[in-house]
C-alpha cells in the first residue's frame, strides 16, 4: 500500500472521518431519506408511482421514504406518514392517491387571514424549513404543471427535488405523453361507444363533454377511437354554422343520428371559454358548460333532438390501464434513479420508448397542445370528422 493512502487509525486527532459512501444531496449530505407528494387533480396511476418509489427506494438503497399527505398542504402543517414497502403492497391497480392531493393551496401564494382578511404569502421557506425537521433529504414532486412550477420554487430555495409529471390532461410539454391520459382516453371513448347506441335508436345529436382544460387531447383521441362526428377542441375555435351544417348533411344523406365530442375548454370562434367558476388572482377557474350551451345551439339550427353528458371526474377514476401502470411505474423507478444519480431538479419524462430527465424549469415553460394542422387532426378532417371549421 503506498504510504499516503494508508488510513489513520481511528480515534487519531489527525484521522480524518471517512467519506460516507453512496448518492448524496448537492450540501454533501449523505440520503438516507426521501419524501414522495402528489399534487394537482388525482389520475389513474398515482398510486403506481408510489408504490414503484417505495420498493426501489428501499431494494437499491435502503432509502426510508415519507409520504406527504395531501400535496404541498402537508409540508406547510408537517402532515405525513411513512411508507415501507408493505403499505404499497398491491398499489398499482388503485386509482387516486393513498397521500391523499390537492389543486387549491399553492405555497407560493398561500391564502393566510389577517385580522380577519384573506391575503396570500408565500410560505415556501416554512416548507424548507420543515422538510429540514422531518429529515427529507430530497422531494419527489408528483404533478402538473402547477406542482411542477411549485418544484421549482422549492429548489431555487435550495430543496433538492425531482418531478414526475402526471395529469390527464397531457398538456406537459416536455414529456411525450403523462401518465393518466391513457386511462382518461379510455374511459371517455368508452362513453363515446355507449352513447352510439342511444344516438341510433333514437335518432339523435350526443353531446359529450369531456376534460382537458386547455388542451384537446382526450376529446381528439375520444373522438377519433370512437368515431365521433364533430370534435370541438381549444386549440381550433369553432363555428357552430359549421358543425350545425355538417349535422344536417350527415341527415340528408342517411345517418340520423349524430356525436359530438367537446373539450370543456373549446369556445366558438370570437367568443371564450365556458366557466362553472369564473378565474381569480389565485385561482385558475373551473372550466365546464360548454357541453350544454352547444347541445342548445345544435338543437335549435338542426330541429334535432340534440343532449349532453358531462363525463366529468370518472376520467379521473377507477384502475390505470396497462399503459399507465406501466408508465407511472418506470417514471418511479426512474425518478429514484434520478435521485441517486444527483440530477436535482429535474423531471422524469418518457421520449419515444425511453425515459430520460430535463430541467424542470425547461419542462414548464412550454404545453403540449393539439396542433390544428398536425396528423391527428389531418386524420380525423380525413375520415369527416368536423372540428367547427371551413376544411381547405
Ligand atoms: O387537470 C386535470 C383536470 O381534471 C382538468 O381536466 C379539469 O379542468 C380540472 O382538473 C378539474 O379540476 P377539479 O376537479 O379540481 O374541478
Amino acid at each position: 500500500m503506498n504510504s499516503n493512502t494508508k488510513r489513520r487509525p481511528a480515534g487519531s486527532s489527525r484521522a480524518k472521518k471517512p467519506a460516507p459512501a453512496g448518492p448524496k444531496t448537492p450540501h454533501g449530505k449523505k440520503i438516507r431519506t426521501i419524501a414522495i407528494l402528489t399534487g394537482g387533480g388525482d389520475c389513474p396511476g398515482l398510486n403506481a408511482v408510489i408504490r414503484a418509489v417505495v420498493r426501489s427506494a428501499w431494494i437499491l438503497h435502503g432509502w426510508e421514504v415519507i409520504g406527504v399527505l395531501d400535496g404541498y398542504d402537508g409540508l406547510i402543517d408537517s402532515r405525513t406518514r411513512k411508507l415501507t414497502p408493505r403499505d404499497v403492497r398491491g398499489l398499482q391497480v388503485k386509482g387516486g392517491t393513498i397521500l391523499g392531493t390537492s389543486n387549491r393551496g399553492n405555497p407560493l401564494k398561500y391564502p393566510v387571514t389577517r385580522g380577519g382578511k384573506t391575503i396570500h404569502r408565500d410560505v415556501s421557506g416554512k416548507i424548507i424549513e420543515n422538510a429540514a425537521k422531518l429529515g427529507i433529504d430530497v422531494l419527489i414532486a408528483v404533478g402538473g404543471d402547477g406542482t411542477m412550477k411549485i418544484a421549482q420554487a422549492l429548489y431555487e430555495k435550495g430543496l433538492p427535488v425531482v418531478g414526475v409529471p402526471k395529469t390527464i390532461d397531457n398538456d406537459l410539454g416536455a414529456t411525450d405523453v403523462t401518465f393518466g391520459f391513457n386511462s382518461a382516453v379510455s374511459t371517455a371513448t368508452d362513453a363515446v361507444d355507449k352513447l352510439h347506441t342511444t344516438a341510433e335508436s333514437h335518432h339523435r345529436v350526443l353531446v359529450l363533454e369531456v376534460m382537458g382544460r386547455d388542451s384537446g387531447w382526450i376529446a381528439i383521441e375520444a373522438g377519433i377511437a370512437g368515431g365521433a362526428d364533430a370534435i370541438l377542441i381549444p386549440e381550433i375555435p369553432f363555428d357552430l354554422g359549421v358543425v350545425c351544417r355538417h349535422i344536417t348533411d350527415r341527415k340528408k344523406g342517411g345517418s340520423r343520428f349524430s356525436i359530438v365530442v367537446v373539450a370543456e375548454g373549446a369556445f366558438p370562434a370570437g367568443g371564450g371559454k365556458i366557466y362553472e367558476k369564473e378565474p381569480s388572482e389565485t385561482a385558475p377557474g373551473r372550466l365546464g358548460g360548454v357541453g350544454q350551451w352547444v347541445a342548445s345551439r345544435i338543437a335549435q339550427c338542426t330541429g334535432i333532438e340534440t343532449r349532453t353528458t358531462v363525463l366529468g371526474h370518472l376520467q379521473r377514476g377507477g384502475t390505470p390501464t396497462t399503459f399507465d401502470r406501466l408508465l407511472a411505474t418506470r417514471f418511479g423507478v426512474e425518478a429514484v434513479g434520478a435521485i441517486a444519480r444527483g440530477e436535482f431538479g429535474r423531471m422524469v419524462c418518457l421520449r419515444g420508448r425511453k425515459i430520460v430527465t430535463d430541467e424542470i424549469s425547461d419542462a414548464v415553460k412550454r404545453l403540449n397542445l393539439v396542433d390544428p394542422a398536425g396528423q391527428f387532426v389531418r386524420t380525423a378532417e380525413a375520415l369527416g370528422i368536423s372540428f367547427g371549421r371551413d376544411q381547405k
